[in-house]
């Protein structure tokens, strides 16, 4: 079996990730950072993973656009679905159900939020700007749920 991962991240917390659940999954794993390349879903791939993360409550575009333009194809495979971001709970879920369109939602496997993290180095002036306004936060924070990431491959691999 071979799987397709499609993801974006801005500061790696989307790719870890990503890479996680690629050492997780017993497939046959194609890895790809919609940034630098894009592969399309082809018949070689049963399952397809596509994650992103949250800035300013939207996911990377090239995401929704990856979704929105092979939406037909998307929905003949077992396809999962993740997130990473910093809110939790009902705000979490809001920001994941927006992300994607309901009809893959509804047709995926395993559905993942697996949390974020600041990191403030890795952030330019305008990112930090946001985050001390935002959410009054100015020292590094990990809230990236290491669980919910092996039990969607977990999930996914058993389905
Ligand atoms: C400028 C900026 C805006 C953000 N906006 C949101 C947001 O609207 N909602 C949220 O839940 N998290 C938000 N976050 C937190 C990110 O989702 C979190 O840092 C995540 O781990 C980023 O993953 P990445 O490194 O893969 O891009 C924001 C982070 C930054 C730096």
């Amino acid at each position: 079996m071979a799987t397709l991962i499609v993801y974006m991240t801005s500061h790696g917390c989307a790719e870890k990730a990503a890479e996680m659940i690629r050492d997780l999954m017993p497939d046959d794993v194609t890895l790809v950072n919609l940034e630098k390349f894009e592969t399309p879903p082809s018949e070689k791939f049963e399952t397809v993973i596509i994650g992103g993360s949250i800035r300013i409550g939207n996911i990377q575009r090239k995401i929704r656009k990856f979704c929105e333009k092979n939406l037909d194809i998307l929905l003949t495979k077992r396809t999962g679905l993740f997130i990473c971001c910093m809110f939790e709970g009902d705000t979490a879920l809001e920001q994941f159900n927006s992300a994607f369109p309901e009809v893959l939602r509804k047709n995926s496997i395993a559905t993942g939020l697996f949390g974020g993290e600041l990191e403030f180095e890795k952030m330019n002036a305008f990112e930090r700007m946001i985050i001390k306004q935002v959410a009054n936060i100015s020292e590094d924070v990990s809230k990236f749920n290491e669980k919910a990431v092996r039990e969607f491959a977990w999930k996914i691999s058993d389905a």
